[in-house]
């Protein structure tokens, strides 16, 4: 909802939950006036007539009040981090007019010939905000800057910044660092989002889990990116949100439009920041966002590169036993890859490995009533390859220089209709004529030997061949990969069905990835495999129950040699795969509620759509003897209801769980447990 006070000049955004409000001052810039709960429509003036107030005791030594202007760009005296500036003028748009559509509101700015329109678009528990540029004048534009928002976070006694990163196979690590004055700049150059961070980063004073307020953003897109929180030396925070760096030209009527920020507040700690991101999601993003995924079977850490007809379909006859239904072929399945050094670009069947090709593969997965999966990296290409060898102008790369390769591989320029056309071309009759039902898309490079601008032009030819592709074939299925988690941003996350946090499926260390890829995304989208023990990542041995537990607090997948296992592997695996088929609904589309998140200890709850269902899952890398058996608080839970433990049969008040605990059976090292909770 939009309340605009006409005569104050001021707009109060309203979503579930939060409120948002703006004026336009008398000389037109606009101002920032509040971000948090929601507010009284009679509460926007006033706090413009406040914010006036404050002005009167500031200093004249700097613009005073950067951190409350609505964009920060360059200019005048302003010497904060800015979203917008020019490469050889200052930039001061001043208000031209409004436009309040039901839930969206824009504001068309202007200085000289450039118009900066300010959107807003109130999405359930989120705020969008967007920027478009349109050069309407006779001379090209130059922008050293230009990122999509400025959000004010409201005065704190103190600030910390909580960040989701870490690194390949270390995706997603939630950390939590106090900000001094001066600047946290987390930001992607590769060209993707990258490992280091999700491009998000929430801002709190002192939030737990149940209490405090926290204020966050995200970047909606796929390429590089920038968040720079801004603490200045009178306490106040912003940040500044936006792709990467870039010097972008906008030629004479050019318009631009710039990715989607995506603001989200929480009055009720980190647990309320959680549920409001997966509302966001499962409502306003994600693909098929009520249906749950399959149990999924992936051959990666099984055959790696080997792949070969007959003993896929010994593979899915395997998986299919445990109760798997859909069978992803991963790398290696088409010509030239024997290993990471050759085949990209050159996408037919090896006929060595499959002499039948892709679709006879399919038909048998299809026959044992899978749905079929296959993995492409389309956005590579291998030297040595036809592909190559016919157009080694489609790769990235400065004039006179070579390209250059990272794992062995150049970038294919998604930017040049040839090149786009050319993986439609392919990717089209390979859905067809192969009978694929699913793709996992990868990606294994960052972008070089290209310029800043080069980022946001390839990930718009990225949407452009998905899009076309899903248009195509309105029945197809997409999980996102790069390297792991490196491309699981919300702009790709509204195109894929699921996403591949990271490599690392060592299931003790995969709790951290996948503690902090929850902590935003559903766990819908949150793919995880049981693999083999030891692992060729950690080579740490882990028991069958601990992967099996941490992988069904996701969407369960497998990904063992499974000729390997042995038969009581086997058989606990088919009890394992049957018992989530059961608790399924409650893991991805209910609600996660983080118990204990640290490396000793990690326990987590899912509470059904209707309440019906609770799933409790804790895990433990060591138990002592003098600390046997803590008792772990639920949350989420009815306090009036009793919920049965449908292994036990014992029952418990919503009060009891809440407040004293269950005592889940843990023993030894890399203990877990699963408690199922039924409400009577
Ligand atoms: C990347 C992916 C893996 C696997 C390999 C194949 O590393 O993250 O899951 O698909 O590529 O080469």
């Amino acid at each position: 909802m939009i309340h605009r006070d006409e005569p104050a000049g001021t707009f109060l955004l309203t979503g579930d939950g939060f409120g948002y409000a703006l004026a336009v001052e008398p000389d037109g810039s606009p101002r920032h006036l509040h971000w948090g709960a929601p507010l009284d429509p009679a509460d926007p003036p006033r706090l413009l007539a406040d914010a006036d107030a404050a002005r009167i005791g500031s200093n004249t030594w700097s613009r005073p009040r950067a951190h409350t202007e609505e964009l920060v760009t360059a200019g005048g005296a302003r010497f904060d981090e800015c979203a917008l500036a020019l490469a050889d003028a200052p930039l001061d748009p001043r208000f031209v007019e409004s436009e309040v559509d039901g839930d969206r509101l824009a504001l068309r700015l202007a200085d000289g010939p450039l118009v900066v329109t300010l959107r807003y678009e109130v999405r359930g528990p989120a705020l969008v905000r967007g920027l478009e540029l349109h050069n309407t004048g006779d001379e090209p534009v130059t922008l050293t800057r230009a990122s999509s928002a400025t959000w004010s976070v409201p005065w704190q006694v103190g600030y910390h910044a909580t960040t989701l990163g870490g690194g390949y196979a270390a995706e997603t690590t939630v950390r939590r660092v106090p900000l001094g004055p001066g600047k946290l700049v987390c930001e992607s150059r590769r060209g993707i989002p990258g490992h280091a961070f999700q491009p998000w980063l929430a801002v709190d004073d002192d939030a737990g889990e149940d209490h405090g307020e926290l204020w966050s953003v995200a970047v909606a897109h796929g390429g590089s990116w920038r968040i720079v929180a801004e603490l200045s030396g009178d306490g106040h925070l912003h940040l500044t949100a936006g792709a990467g760096d870039a010097v972008l030209r906008l030629s004479p009527g050019a318009r631009l439009r710039l990715p989607d920020t995506i603001g989200v507040y929480s009055p009720t700690g980190r647990a309320g920041l959680t549920h409001r991101w997966h509302d966001y999601e499962r409502e306003h993003v994600l693909r098929r966002p009520d249906e749950v995924r399959p149990v999924l079977y992936n051959s990666w850490e099984a055959t790696f590169f080997a792949v070969g007809h007959d003993d896929q379909v010994a593979l899915a006859r395997r998986a299919h036993d445990l109760g798997v239904e859909l069978f992803v072929v991963d790398d290696g399945w088409f010509t030239g890859r024997d290993d990471d050094r050759g085949g990209l670009g050159d996408w037919r069947a090896d006929p060595a490995k499959l002499p039948g090709g892709v679709a006879a593969l399919a038909d048998e997965v299809h026959a044992l009533g899978m749905r079929f999966g296959l993995w492409v990296e389309p956005e590579s290409v291998n030297p040595g390859t036809d592909l190559y060898r016919d157009h080694p102008d489609w790769v990235y790369r400065w004039p006179g220089r070579e390209p250059t390769a990272v794992r062995h591989s150049y970038g294919l320029d998604f930017a040049d209709p040839d090149v786009r056309e050319w993986a439609f071309g392919w990717l089209d009759a390979l859905v067809r004529d192969g009978h694929v039902d699913y793709l996992k898309w990868d990606l294994n490079r960052s972008l070089t030997d290209a310029p800043g601008y080069a980022s946001r032009c390839h990930e718009a030819g990225f949407r452009a061949v998905v899009d076309r592709l899903r248009a195509a074939h309105p029945d197809l299925w997409l999980e996102t990969c790069a390297s792991g988690g490196g491309r699981a941003d919300l702009a790709t996350l509204s195109r894929f069905e699921t996403a591949w946090p990271s490599d690392n499926t060592d299931a003790f260390e995969r709790l951290a990835i996948q503690d902090g890829y929850a902590f935003v995304h559903s766990p819908l989208t949150m793919s995880c495999w049981v693999t083999d023990s030891p692992g060729y990542l950690t080579r740490r041995t882990v028991p069958l129950a601990f992967r099996f537990h941490a992988a069904m607090t996701g969407t369960l997948g497998i990904g063992g040699r499974l000729a390997d296992w042995p038969e009581a592997d086997l058989t606990a695996a088919r009890t394992f795969v049957a018992l989530y088929k059961q608790i399924r609904a409650t893991v991805q589309l209910g609600r996660r509620w983080r118990l204990r998140a640290d490396p000793d200890r990690t326990a987590v709850c899912h509470v059904g759509q209707d309440g019906g269902q609770v799933v409790v899952l804790v895990f433990a890398r060591t138990v002592r003897q003098s600390h046997l058996a803590p008792p772990i608080r639920l949350r989420g839970l009815d306090p009036d209801a009793r919920y049965r433990d449908t292994t036990t049969d014992v029952t418990y008040t919503g009060t009891f769980l809440t407040h004293h605990g269950l005592r889940p059976v843990l023993a030894g090292d890399y203990a877990s447990s699963l408690v199922v909770l039924t409400r009577e």
